[in-house]
């Protein structure tokens, strides 16, 4: 019998000691939460995805009255992203999520909607980014949260024994 053990390393900051590119990333996620439909779950989610050919293209969750059809914010992202841009790779992809209790935010109440602790990306959305990654050179995540920022290395990390063939 063989054990195998997996062991990803995630960085836990604040977004402060993130790099100005990163915290950037970071900022186009939080505001591409603003294009969220979710009058549903009045969550709304962004998701910011830079690209090898230095694009960066957004996302935010998309739901409908037939629950499953709805998409998260990565996935939307995404799939635009590849859209748009076939056969890039991405570099690295930030998640923002907040609470919606109205159809507007004011200015004054747009940091604090945010989520205190990140949210992660569904298993759904992790296959589906997993086809974007660059295997030499990895997707970094970063999950924005007001109190904590998580970075993980990679989406492979996040899936591991992922589905890739046929
Ligand atoms: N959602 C995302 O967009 N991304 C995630 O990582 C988790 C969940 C969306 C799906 C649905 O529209 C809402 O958040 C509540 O689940």
């Amino acid at each position: 019998m063989t054990e195998r053990k997996i062991e990803i390393k995630i960085r836990e900051c604040q977004l402060s000691e993130l790099s100005e590119s990163d915290r950037n990333l970071v900022e186009m996620a939080r505001r591409a939460s603003m294009g969220s439909h979710s009058p549903y779950s009045r969550f709304a989610v962004g998701a910011a995805i830079l690209l090898d050919n230095g694009e960066i293209v957004t996302g935010a969750n998309q739901e409908n009255a037939a629950y499953p059809s709805g998409t998260c914010a990565e996935r939307t992202a995404a799939f635009y992203a590849s859209a748009r841009y076939p056969g890039a790779k991405f570099v690295k992809l930030a998640v923002a999520a907040r609470n919606v209790p109205g159809p507007y935010v004011s200015e004054k109440d747009y940091d604090r909607s945010f989520q205190a602790l990140p949210i992660s990306p569904c298993g759904a959305c992790r296959q589906a980014l997993l086809e974007y990654e660059n295997t030499d050179a990895p997707t970094e995540v970063i999950l924005y949260g007001r109190e904590r920022v998580m970075v993980f290395p990679s989406i492979a990390s996040m899936l591991p024994y992922c589905f890739t063939e046929f």
